[in-house]
């Protein structure tokens, strides 16, 4: 009887365990392409999330809303795509009513400031590099 309770509390414990190491990063690669605002000529862009999240927080990217507000990001929270909220229509300003837009700024401000910080990167970071590699 005892060595079943054992068992049990062993199994509850692995489980426990695999639950932690399991959350949700997200995928390691992406090609982000919009899917609610179709764009006639579609721009796909290269996106190592992994590689991001060893010096980013999660916070730098993701957030929530409420009432038309953004909530900051909190640990756990379930993970929208941006274009859930940023769309043609959403009555975001328009410089954020779109996943190009709300890309935009999040990606390119943070790469301009990375830039200035290590000038080794503005070189990679020239114009439309490296988000949308040609073809
Ligand atoms: C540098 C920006 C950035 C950082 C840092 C970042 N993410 Fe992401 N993440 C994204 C973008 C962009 C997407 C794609 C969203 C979309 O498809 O609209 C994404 C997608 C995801 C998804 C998939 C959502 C879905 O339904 O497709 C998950 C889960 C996720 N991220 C979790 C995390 C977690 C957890 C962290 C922190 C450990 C994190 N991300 C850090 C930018 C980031
Ligand atoms: C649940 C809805 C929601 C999701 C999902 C969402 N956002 Fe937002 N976001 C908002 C709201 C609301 C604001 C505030 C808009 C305003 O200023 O009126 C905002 C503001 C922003 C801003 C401007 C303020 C700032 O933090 O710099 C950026 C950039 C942005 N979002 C990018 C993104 C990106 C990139 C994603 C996906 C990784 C994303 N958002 C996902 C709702 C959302
Ligand atoms: C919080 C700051 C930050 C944000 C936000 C951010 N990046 Fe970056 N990104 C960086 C830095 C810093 C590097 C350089 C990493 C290195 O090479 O050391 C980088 C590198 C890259 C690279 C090149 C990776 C490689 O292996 O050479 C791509 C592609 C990229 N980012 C795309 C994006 C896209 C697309 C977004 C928005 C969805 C984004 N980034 C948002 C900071 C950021
Ligand atoms: C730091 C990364 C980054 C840089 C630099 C960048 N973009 Fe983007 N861009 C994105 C992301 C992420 C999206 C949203 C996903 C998508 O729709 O392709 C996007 C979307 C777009 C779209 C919309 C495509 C569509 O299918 O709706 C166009 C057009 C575009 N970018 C043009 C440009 C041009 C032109 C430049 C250079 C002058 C540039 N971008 C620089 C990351 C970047």
């Amino acid at each position: 009887m005892g060595k079943k309770v054992l068992i049990c509390i062993l199994v509850g414990a692995c489980f426990c365990l695999a639950g932690i190491a399991m959350a949700d990063n997200g995928p390691a690669e992406m090609v982000l392409q919009a899917e609610k605002d179709k764009a006639k000529k579609p721009k796909p862009a290269v996106f190592p999330h992994a590689k991001h999240q060893e010096f980013a927080k999660c916070a730098d990217c993701h957030h929530s809303a409420e009432g038309g507000k953004q909530v900051a990001y909190a640990e756990g929270q379930e993970i929208q795509k941006c274009e859930d909220c940023h769309f043609k229509g959403s009555e975001m300003p328009k410089k954020l009513d779109s996943f190009k837009g709300a890309a935009h700024v999040n990606c390119k401000d943070c790469h301009k400031k990375a830039a200035e910080e290590k000038p080794e990167l503005a070189e990679k970071f020239k114009k439309c590099m490296p988000c949308h590699p040609k073809s």
